[in-house]
Formats: structure tokens, C-alpha cells, sequence
């Protein structure tokens, strides 16, 4: 069977600790001979990382926000991740739409409909069976209350505009990651991110063994 492009998405609030995680699985990935696109949103592009430092460092209206989000969406996806799945690689993506409806959506109070709409604008594509909206192939949601990744983050950085917000933020994105799961729960991995890094480790690894795409 030929080898097929693999879409996978990382999220979870400020501090849930996506990044070791996505450095081991292109590693993992990488020693069973498949090429690796590690990339992330905002950003991934020399245009999407220009709107990414505005989307993180301006103040804006959440309108204006979902709008630059998706724009750099746009151009991610035509410049890095559709090339990169046509060329049957794998692509680990450090945040994707789902980011939008649990930040913009959800924690901001922008309109779900509109981030619908939005969402099928911008990933609509053309397959040879016809249009489709693409979406990750698997995301993994690194769940973690609140005040822990509060705790982790403290000290170690000067917070961005998001990292910033109040704990009552992070609950509504938290609740937005959980709504979008519930409406599609076969793509995503839930990963209980309260453990220490080896155990979520395992859970993330054995979310690709049930999948297949890891040994
Ligand atoms: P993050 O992925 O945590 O990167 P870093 O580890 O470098 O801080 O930061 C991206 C921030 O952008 C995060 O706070 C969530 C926010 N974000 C949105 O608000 N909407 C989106 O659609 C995306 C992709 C990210």
C-alpha cells in the first residue's frame, strides 16, 4: 500500500507541555524512515509568522483576531502542509483550528458560527473525489486544569498576550478543546498532561500504536 501524508495536531492551554512531546514523535517518526514537517499556529510560514507576532503581541478585537488567525491558516496550509501531505510526509503541527474555536471562539466569546464558516472557507481543497475540508488526521489534546498549567508556566517566561489572561480564560478554552472533541470525537487523542512527562509520554506513544502509524 503506498505510503500516505499523515496531518497531526498538538493543543491544549498555555503550559500543558505539547512541545517535548512533538520533538520526540518527529524523532519516533523519523526512525521508522518517514520525513518529518515540524511546524505550528500561528506561524509555519514567513507571512504567518509576521501576523503571528501581531496576533500575540497587539491588542485587537476578537473579530480582527479569528481573521489574522485564519489568514495565516491560509497560507500555511497552501505554502507548508498541503505540499508537504502531496509528498506523502507527515506533518506535526504545533496548534491548528481547533485552537480557534477554544481561544477566539470560546475564550474571547467570538461567534462559533462564524469560526464554521471560517473553518471551511479557508480549508476547503480540492481532492480528486472532489472538495473536502481539511482537517488534522489525529489531534492530541494535552488536558490539564487550569491553575497547574498556571503553575507551570509561572517564572519561566514573560507571558505573551494569551499567556497573560485569567485563569477563568484558560477554563473557557479548556471547555472550548472539550466541545470540539465531543463533536468529533474519533480524531481526537485525549492525554491526561497531570502526570509525569515518561507517563504522558506512553499515552501519546500508544495513541499512535492504536493507530498503527507507530511501532
Ligand atoms: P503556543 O502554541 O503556546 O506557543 P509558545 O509555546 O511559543 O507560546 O502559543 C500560541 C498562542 O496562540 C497560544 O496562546 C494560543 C494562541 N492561539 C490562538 O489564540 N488561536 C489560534 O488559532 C492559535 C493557533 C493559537
Amino acid at each position: 500500500m503506498a505510503i500516505q501524508g499523515l496531518f497531526i495536531s498538538f493543543e491544549g492551554i498555555d503550559g500543558a507541555g505539547k512541545s517535548t512531546h512533538i520533538d520526540a514523535l518527529a524523532r519516533a517518526f523519523e526512525a521508522q524512515g518517514r520525513v518529518v514537517t515540524t511546524t505550528r499556529e500561528p506561524g509555519g510560514t514567513l507571512l504567518a509568522e509576521k501576523l503571528r507576532a501581531m496576533i500575540l503581541g497587539d491588542a485587537m478585537d476578537a473579530m480582527t483576531e479569528a481573521l489574522l488567525v485564519f489568514a495565516a491558516r491560509r497560507d500555511h496550509l497552501q505554502q507548508v502542509i498541503e505540499p508537504a501531505l502531496a509528498r506523502a510526509e507527515v506533518v506535526l503541527c504545533d496548534r491548528f483550528t481547533d485552537a480557534t474555536f477554544a481561544y477566539q471562539g470560546s475564550g474571547r466569546g467570538f461567534d462559533l458560527k462564524t469560526l464554521l464558516f471560517l473553518e471551511r472557507l479557508v480549508q476547503t481543497q480540492q481532492g480528486p473525489a472532489g472538495d473536502f475540508v481539511r482537517n488534522p488526521d489525529l489531534t492530541v489534546w494535552f488536558d490539564l486544569a487550569p491553575d497547574i498549567a498556571a503553575q507551570r508556566l509561572a517564572g519561566t517566561r514573560v507571558p505573551d498576550k494569551f499567556e497573560a489572561q485569567p485563569a477563568a480564560f484558560f477554563q473557557r478554552v479548556s471547555d472550548g478543546y472539550l466541545q470540539r472533541m465531543q463533536a468529533a470525537p474519533n480524531r481526537f487523542a485525549r492525554i491526561n498532561a497531570d502526570q509525569p512527562r515518561e507517563s504522558v509520554w506512553r499515552d501519546v506513544l500508544a495513541a499512535f500504536q492504536r493507530q498503527g502509524w507507530l511501532a
